[in-house]
This record gives C-alpha cells, structure tokens and sequence, in this order.
C-alpha cells in the first residue's frame, strides 16, 4: 500500500457495494481493464461492487505488488498480470520501457489509469494510451488522472516538450502534462473528451473521462480554482 500511495484502509473498501467510480459517470462495468493496478485497490472495490465485473484485468510493472494481488485478491472474473517494463524504483533491471498490453483489441468497456499516467514519460505516453484505447470498445470508457500545467507560461519549452518532471532521479515520481498537450494526445488516441474533474486541492489530479471513437465535448480543461493544500505521497 506504501508503493501506491494513501495507506487509509477505507480508501481500498467498499462497504455499500456501490459502483466503485459513481462519482466520475455511470459507466458500464462488464468488463474492466486496470492500467498500473498497483496492490489492487480498485480491483478489490470492484469485487465488493453489488455487481461485480464479469472480466477485470489488472496490469503492472511492480512484479511483487502483482504477484500480491494473485494470492490475495482471489476471484474467478478477475486477474492480473506483470508488464515487464522498465521503472527505476520497481522495475529496474527490464529492458523495455514500453510493451503492449496483454489484452485483445475492442474487448473492455471499461479502462481505468488512475494514478498512473502520473508517472508515465512523455516519450512512452502516446504508446501507453494508445495501448489504452485499442483494447476498449468502440463507445467503451477511459476513466484517467493527470497533472497539468499551462506550457504557456513556459516560454523556454520547446514544440516537443510537453512534460515537467519534479525528481531528477526518478522522473516518474510525478509527470505533469501540458493541458493542450493532453487534449491533442487524446484525440490521436482515438479517445473524445466527454467530461473532467477538477482537483480537490490545487495543482493535484485531474479525473478525465474519455469515450472511445468520439470527437471532444471540451475544448479545454475549465480554471483549476481550487484551494491550495498539500498531496505530497510517501517518501
Ligand atoms: C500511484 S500507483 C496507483 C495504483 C492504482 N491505480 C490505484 O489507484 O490504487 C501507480 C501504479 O502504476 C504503476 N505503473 C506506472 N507506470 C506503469 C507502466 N508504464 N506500466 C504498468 N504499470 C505502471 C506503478 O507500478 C504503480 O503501481
């Protein structure tokens, strides 16, 4: 729980079996795809749903939190799987940074990245959407997090530089993406933004709904107004 973030036991339940992101839409949970699933936070959300999904597959590059989840989160719609890709705290001897996700075209309804394009470079992040897109249906739904910024208040960063990073040791501590950036990359995805998110605190994630196959309902990510505050993960 201390390699994914906020450790509050709540936060991993599901006590009124209620659709686990009723907040963000009502979104079909027939089949349920979990992009950086970490120790199975969602999945196990999920398995309390009234309704659980009939398919749900977790993937991650943190091979001990996933082995975790196949020996704990036992249930027989849902499974998990490593992706052997490279990350310097969890995954640092893999020699690939990217590989595509072990999962059929079109087959989900819903995909679910929460957290995690948070951590991803900006050189592997078209592949990972990519990635996210072609495995959802046409109509299907990516429900994702980002940070953002305004590039144009960067005026040293070049065209094909999109991404700030916070650690110079591991840039995949925190990634934050342009907010014109985000909606150009979307739509090369395939993926039409139907709605977003806000922060609770601002400068933090952005929820972004997005439907496979549609154009944009925004043109832009409305004035992050809200109150300052502290979201620092664990050291
Ligand atoms: C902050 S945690 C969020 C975990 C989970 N989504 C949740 O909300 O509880 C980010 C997770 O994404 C995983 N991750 C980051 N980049 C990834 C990538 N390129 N491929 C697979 N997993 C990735 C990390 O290993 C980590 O478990």
């Amino acid at each position: 729980m201390r390699t994914v973030g906020p450790t509050d036991p709540a936060l991993f339940d599901n006590p009124t079996a209620a659709a686990t992101f009723r907040a963000f839409g009502d979104f079909d949970y027939a089949s349920v795809f979990d992009f950086g699933c970490g120790c199975g936070r969602i999945a196990r959300q999920m398995m309390q749903q009234e309704c659980p999904p009939a398919r749900y597959l977790g993937i991650d590059l943190h091979a001990d939190a996933v082995v975790w989840c196949q020996q704990n989160l036992i249930h027989p719609s849902f499974s998990f799987c490593h992706l052997d890709v490279r990350n310097v705290q969890f995954n640092p001897h893999a020699s690939a940074c990217t590989l595509p996700f072990p999962a059929e075209d079109n087959a989900f309804t819903l995909a679910v990245a929460v957290s995690v394009f948070t951590h991803v470079l900006e050189p592997h992040v078209d592949f990972f959407l990519g990635e996210c897109s072609r495995l959802l249906r046409p109509g299907g739904t990516l429900l994702s997090s980002w940070f953002t910024f305004d590039k144009a208040l960067y005026p040293m960063m070049q065209a094909f530089q999109n991404a700030l990073y916070i650690n110079a040791g591991d840039p995949t501590n925190a990634v934050i993406y342009d907010r014109e950036f985000i909606f150009d990359l979307f739509a090369r995805s395939g993926l039409g933004i139907v709605a977003v998110f806000p922060p609770s605190i601002r400068g933090f994630q952005w929820m972004i709904v997005a439907e496979k196959g549609a154009p944009h309902r925004l043109g832009s990510l409305p004035e992050d107004d809200a109150p300052m505050g502290l979201a620092r993960g664990p050291l």
